[in-house]
């Protein structure tokens, strides 16, 4: 059992993970301004402290809580927010991870376990994409994510912190907001609950590797208690999937026609993606449970009730926004 600090835990894959750590029998605070958490994403069976990463009241925190791991989700997550403002994104993926670096080492924690992104590779057509390809990021939250991880390194160079960094997939799954990455599944899951057209932008035969939160999840819990550390991986399911196919899929699940209406693709959209997950399946003992249909399955059956839900408290169009 460890006592475990989760940053951004209030947040979409944090509700995922926060009790899949509870269920392991780790000790978890998880600390969260709500700037796009939700309190009630947070189990009563963990401490909650409402707490933005870049106060340097932090260190307090952890000296007062005597953490053995950290496991940093919080920050920006959005790549267009980047675009539109660089310095927030670089205020929070940076300084923010800096000072929970700082105040990890000045307190002695253990182990630091960071949420790193596809975004790191940018367009690179070298599919599967390996952990050793070279990050070259496309945008200012690829950059921040790619320069936090260049920090971390750095910081167990000289403080002799461990980490484990790990650069997601296309991450979905119940409670997800459509603002930050991979959105695209709640987007549709939303339109489809709310009885309006698939919007898609593009022809459609764009890919990604879709990997649901849970499995996120469990990733993260093998960080915690590996022996290979101080390495980067991969959190993928080395899969990759059209638009188009998702589409399919959720015309199986959910039972019903929509129409699709197909626009002009985004400038800066990379066309296709996938990550070997290799390494972390031979070196975390990582293994994914859930499969795409199932974890639609999920996603879908949430964002109905959340409609149902809406429509009961009397939102007359019940519409998930
Ligand atoms: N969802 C994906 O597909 C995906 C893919 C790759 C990487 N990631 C990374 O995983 C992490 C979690 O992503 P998510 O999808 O759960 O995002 P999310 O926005 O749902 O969760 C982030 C949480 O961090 C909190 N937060 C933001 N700024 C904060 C601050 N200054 N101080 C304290 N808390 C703050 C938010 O309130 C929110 O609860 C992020 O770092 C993201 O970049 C996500």
């Amino acid at each position: 059992m460890q006592n475990v600090l989760v940053t951004g835990g209030a947040g979409f894959i944090g509700s995922h993970l926060v009790p899949h750590l509870l269920a392991l029998g780790h000790q978890v605070t998880v600390l969260d301004d709500l700037s796009n958490g939700r309190e009630e994403n947070i189990p009563s069976e963990a401490e909650f402290i409402k707490m933005d990463i870049c106060n340097e009241k932090i260190t307090g925190v952890m000296q007062k809580k005597k953490f053995d791991s950290i496991i940093h989700l919080a920050g920006q997550t959005a790549v267009s927010e980047s675009l539109k403002d660089p310095i927030m994104d670089e205020k929070l993926n940076i300084e923010g991870m800096i000072n929970i670096l700082r105040s990890a080492c000045q307190t002695g924690v253990a182990r630091i376990i960071f949420s790193s992104t596809a975004a790191a590779y940018g367009n690179n057509e070298n599919l599967p994409l390996r952990e050793s390809a070279l990050a070259t990021p496309l945008s200012f939250y690829g950059l921040s994510k790619v320069t936090a991880e260049k920090y971390i390194r750095l910081y167990h160079d000289y403080f002799g912190i461990d980490y484990i960094i790990f650069r997601f997939a296309n991450v979905y799954g119940e409670r997800q907001g459509d603002g930050g990455e991979g959105g695209v599944i709640s987007i549709f899951a939303k339109q489809i609950a709310n009885d309006q057209d698939i919007a898609v932008f593009g022809d459609g035969g764009q890919t990604r590797d879709f990997i649901y939160a849970g499995d996120i999840s469990s990733g993260l819990g093998q960080a915690l208690v590996t022996d290979n550390t101080n390495d980067t991986y991969n959190l993928s399911t080395y899969t990759q999937t059209s638009l188009k196919q998702l589409i399919t899929l959720f015309g199986n699940i959910a039972h019903k026609n929509f129409s699709i209406k197909y626009t002009k693709a985004r400038s800066g959209d990379i066309y296709h993606s996938m990550l070997d997950n290799t390494k972390a399946i031979e070196k975390l003992d990582w293994h994914m449970h859930t499969s795409l249909s199932e974890g639609l399955n999920k996603t879908f059956a949430y964002f109905k009730k959340v409609k149902a839900e809406a429509h009961q408290c009397g939102d007359i169009s019940g519409d998930i926004k």
